[in-house]
């Protein structure tokens, strides 16, 4: 394993990788990393020659200077893990002032209106953020591929959406969420919630497969409102959205077409702790 925190001699290393025909894959992270994150990167290794893991707490993508600063920076655990997958990795762990020079400010990307519904939302300016820095891995780093958790749904669509209008070569890379034994999607935020809400916080998935089952025969109105009556008789988790909604577009169903693909997203809160899933309900 290699770490590099600066952009010119991972840049020549990369040149010398592409140069002798081999391809780059990259998983972009912001540390703290989980099986979730692990298993992103063993499908970069498996479909890559040399996998760069990009470890950057992204200042622009946060609407709250708190939250930014209480992100967690584990840098040594991180290697760890890494270093346990038996690969030779690379790692970029840049200053923000080294990936992005003097001026850390967000660029202003038309997203055709995935950016402004469910996350968008919710969190102000927090996808801008996500496409200047990601724009940034992509045009520094290089990738054939680039590897994205479908645990973040939108952000995953919104990426596919920022390489077709900047008309940058990578191929992007959904990857399916993992999932603790509970069903309980892994983050790093499970760390911080007590045991009991840690068991109750597989409502969430519980909800969404039964979102599914419901998918086949009732209305997306008739499940919108199972699913508020049922957190409304839950105490320990406040449902802060639930939406059905087009796979690829990402805008709110009207009425099922043929031919559409549908995903059904929570988000919800245990105390102060935001978690969030989704769920395909076609297959
Ligand atoms: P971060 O939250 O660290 O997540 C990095 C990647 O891991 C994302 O693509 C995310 O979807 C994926 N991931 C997280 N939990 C997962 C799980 N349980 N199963 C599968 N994949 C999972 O997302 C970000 O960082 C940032 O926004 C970033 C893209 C790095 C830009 O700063």
């Amino acid at each position: 394993m290699q770490v590099f925190r600066e952009k010119k001699p991972l840049i020549e290393a990369i040149q010398k990788e592409k140069s002798n025909g081999n391809t780059i894959g990259l998983v972009p992270t912001m540390g703290a990393l989980h099986d979730g994150h692990i298993s992103l990167v063993q499908q970069a290794v498996q479909q890559s020659n040399q996998v760069v893991v990009s470890v950057f707490v992204n200042p622009t993508q946060f609407d709250n200077p708190e939250d930014l600063e209480k992100y967690p920076r584990t840098l040594e655990r991180d290697l760890e893990l890494l270093e346990k997958t038996g690969a030779d990795i690379w790692v970029f762990a840049p200053t923000a002032n080294e990936l992005y020079g003097k001026k850390i400010k967000s660029e202003h990307f038309d997203f055709d209106g995935l950016d402004k519904v469910m996350e968008g939302k919710f969190r102000n300016g927090h996808f801008n953020g996500v496409g200047t820095v990601v724009k940034k891995l992509f045009e520094t780093i290089t990738p054939d591929k680039a590897f994205f958790g479908e645990k973040d749904y939108q952000q995953l669509q919104i990426v596919r959406k920022l390489t077709e209008k900047t008309e940058l070569p990578v191929e992007i890379v959904g990857c399916p969420i993992l999932r603790e034994d509970s069903g309980l999607a892994r983050s790093s935020r499970n760390e911080r919630l007590n045991s009991q809400n840690r068991e109750k916080a597989a409502f969430i998935y519980e909800t969404l497969q039964k979102t599914k089952e419901l998918f086949g025969t009732k209305s997306a109105d008739y499940i919108h409102n199972w699913v508020s009556e049922r957190f409304e008789n839950y105490p320990y988790l406040e449902l802060e959205y639930f939406e059905i909604a087009n796979s690829r577009t990402l805008e709110k169903i009207n009425r099922k077409r043929k031919g559409n693909q549908y995903r059904a997203f929570i988000a919800a809160y245990a105390d102060d702790i935001r978690l969030i899933d989704n769920i395909a309900l076609d297959n």
